[in-house]
């Protein structure tokens, strides 16, 4: 039973080269340390769901995760800002995006996570910038506490925090799990997708 509900989720659900890509990328998710497909699935679709429209992801590597948004965003005409640190990932995951979702606006970041959310937060209190009304967590897992520190004030009311590795990495992310489940301004739920996703909804 199970395995068909996975075959299901596997079938293929995009144009032919979006697919091909994604398969492509799915040969080599280990070393990149891509989603599985099921939880981008998931992503893709909690996107649309909340008809978000200007997405931050921290955490690009050569943009497996960043198509599903990006698939999403055509639908809900939005844009992506994506951070990583390694260049050569986010210039792997440039190309891609452009294969796979040329009419999504996307804003790759390159630099450490925590300086660029800062220049986010400064860019914002200077009207520069829009909040964001969705934020995919997916980087250093150490740092998850950290980035929530500053995209608390960047995120819209009735934005979504979703943050991967939650039961992969569950003593790394503790402080992060604990932090969300004590602050009364969100409603989170852990889901058994994947690595583990925590889902947070700002009041
Ligand atoms: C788990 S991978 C992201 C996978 C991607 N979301 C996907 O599913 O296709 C984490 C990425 O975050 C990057 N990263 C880790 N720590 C970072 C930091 N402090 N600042 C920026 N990027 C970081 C890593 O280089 C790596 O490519």
């Amino acid at each position: 039973m199970l395995e068909t509900n996975v075959k299901k989720i596997n079938s293929s659900y995009f144009d032919e080269k979006t697919e091909r890509i994604l398969a492509s990328l799915e040969e080599t998710r280990e070393n990149f340390w891509n989603l599985d497909r099921p939880s981008a699935n998931f992503l893709n679709m909690l996107i649309k769901i909340n008809n978000s429209k200007n997405v931050l992801e921290i955490g690009t590597s050569n943009g497996y995760s960043g198509i599903w948004i990006l698939k999403a965003l055509e639908e809900t005409k939005g844009r992506l800002t994506t951070i990583e640190f390694w260049e050569k990932r986010q210039s792997v995951a440039r190309k891609n995006f452009e294969l796979c979702a040329d009419n999504v606006e996307v804003e790759p970041k390159i630099g450490s996570a925590i300086l660029i959310l800062e220049d986010l937060e400064q860019e914002i209190k200077d009207l520069k910038r829009d909040k964001f009304d969705f934020v995919f967590i997916d980087a250093n897992k150490k740092e998850y506490i950290e980035y929530f520190k500053i995209v608390d004030k960047i995120l819209k009311s009735g934005g979504i925090i979703l943050a991967d590795n939650i039961l992969t990495h569950y003593e790394k992310t503790l402080p992060y799990i604990n932090t969300l489940f004590d602050n009364l301004n969100y409603q989170s739920q852990i889901l058994e997708i994947g690595a583990g996703m925590m889902i947070s909804r700002k009041k």
